[in-house]
Parts: structure tokens; sequence; C-alpha cells
């Protein structure tokens, strides 16, 4: 059994909510958590920058001698994934937003996916979108101000309930009955966007599928 640790990274704190399931689903492993604080947040940065920064990740927890990557981060997934696996022989597992399950579940037809704006309009959220977009509508809503919610740790209350729903009331008011939580700092606020969404609307987060997918990977000795 190979006993080297898993490296997972993301701009800063967002991407623990991934590394929490893969704690759950492997918790004999060691995980080694990188957060590229002083480069936060990636979400509204230049294409070229993200990518740069991703590749800093990958080779300092490569220095480590992980043996294998979790991007933790959708933003860096959407417009840099691609490069890090050319680049890269070591395992890459990367986040998707669930648009897939997404559309399984919704009973409306309308799912609502909140983002960061580059993983919006990164090529890879566009195929993604093209693929189930003629099944169902959906609503890609940008949500600029959420990460800072929770790097200030404001995670619930009257002020950031406000905010969040700034976002997300339009989407539920034109159908969305399925939000999908496409960035990794979001799931912290998931109680805050349940209770502004209402009950009968589904929040999705992929970060349990990606630890699996991960175990999956390790099991199958992929590098
Ligand atoms: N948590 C990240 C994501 O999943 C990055 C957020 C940011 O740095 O803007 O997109």
């Amino acid at each position: 059994m190979n006993d080297a640790p898993i490296g997972v990274f993301d701009s800063d704190v967002g991407g623990l909510s991934v590394s929490r399931e893969i704690r759950s689903a492997l918790p004999h492993e060691d995980l080694l958590y990188v957060a590229d604080a002083g480069a936060a947040p990636y979400g509204d940065r230049p294409v070229e920058f993200i990518v740069a920064r991703a590749r800093l990740m990958v080779e300092f927890l490569l220095q480590l001698r992980v043996k294998a990557v979790v991007v933790a981060c959708n933003t860096a997934t959407a417009v840099a994934v691609q490069t890090l696996r050319s680049h890269y022989s070591i395992a890459i597992i990367a986040m998707e937003p669930a648009v897939k399950p997404a559309a399984r579940l919704t009973e409306s037809d309308v799912i609502g996916v909140l983002a960061t704006s580059q993983t919006l309009a990164s090529e890879r959220y566009a195929r993604l979108t093209g693929r189930f977009g003629g099944d169902v509508e959906i609503l890609s809503q940008a949500c600029p101000e959420f990460v800072a919610l929770v790097e200030n740790a404001e995670l619930s209350g009257a002020q950031a309930e406000a905010l969040i729903a700034r976002y997300v009331t339009p989407l539920v008011a034109r159908g969305a009955d399925t939000l999908v939580l496409g960035c990794t700092h979001f799931p912290f606020l998931r109680a805050a966007i349940q209770t502004v969404a209402g009950p009968h609307v589904r929040v999705i987060d992929p970060a349990t599928a990606v630890a699996r997918e991960l175990q999956r990977r390790l099991q199958a000795g992929d590098r």
C-alpha cells in the first residue's frame, strides 16, 4: 500500500468542504491541504493567473511527494485542469458542478447553478451545460460575494441571508427546485442557502462524489 499523502488545494478555505468528505470516505489516508490564501479569491481573476497558480500548487504538492492531487476548487478545475493533466502524470481528481445529478433530480425541469464568474465563463462549463441544457433549463448565477462571506465566517444570520437572497431568490422565483453548489466555498453556506431557498428546494454539493472518485482512483492504482 502506498502511504504517501493526498494533496488537496483551493484558493483558500473552500476546499475544506471537499477534504472533510475525503476524510470521512478515506479515514486512514493522510491529507495535505494547501490554501493559496495570498492569491485568493480566484473567481474573478484572469484565466492565465489561475492556471499559473494552479500549476504552482500542484508543483508544491509534488515536492511534498503526494500520491494524488485533488483540485478542490471549481474555478481552478474549470480553467486549468486540462493544463494540469497534460503537464503532470500524477492522478488529478477535480470538481465538476453537479449539473448531471441536478438534471436527473429536478421535477420542475429548472435548475440553478451557483458558482464563480470564471467557472461559469469557462469552456468546460459551456460543454457541461451543452450536454444537459436540452433536457432542463439551467440558470447560471455568479455569486461573487459568497466567497467573502465564507472567508469572514459569516455563515448565518440576517445579513448573510439577505445577501444570499439577492442571488438565490430570483432563481427560485424562476422555478428552480434544485440548486447546485458549484464552488467549494458554498457548502459552508448551505444551511443559509437552504433557509433562503425554502424547504422544497434541493441543494446539491458534489464533494461526496469527488471523494468517491478519489477512492476509486486510488483503489485502481491510478497515477
Ligand atoms: N472555492 C473555489 C471554487 O470552488 C474558489 C473560489 C474563489 O477563490 O473565488 O471555485
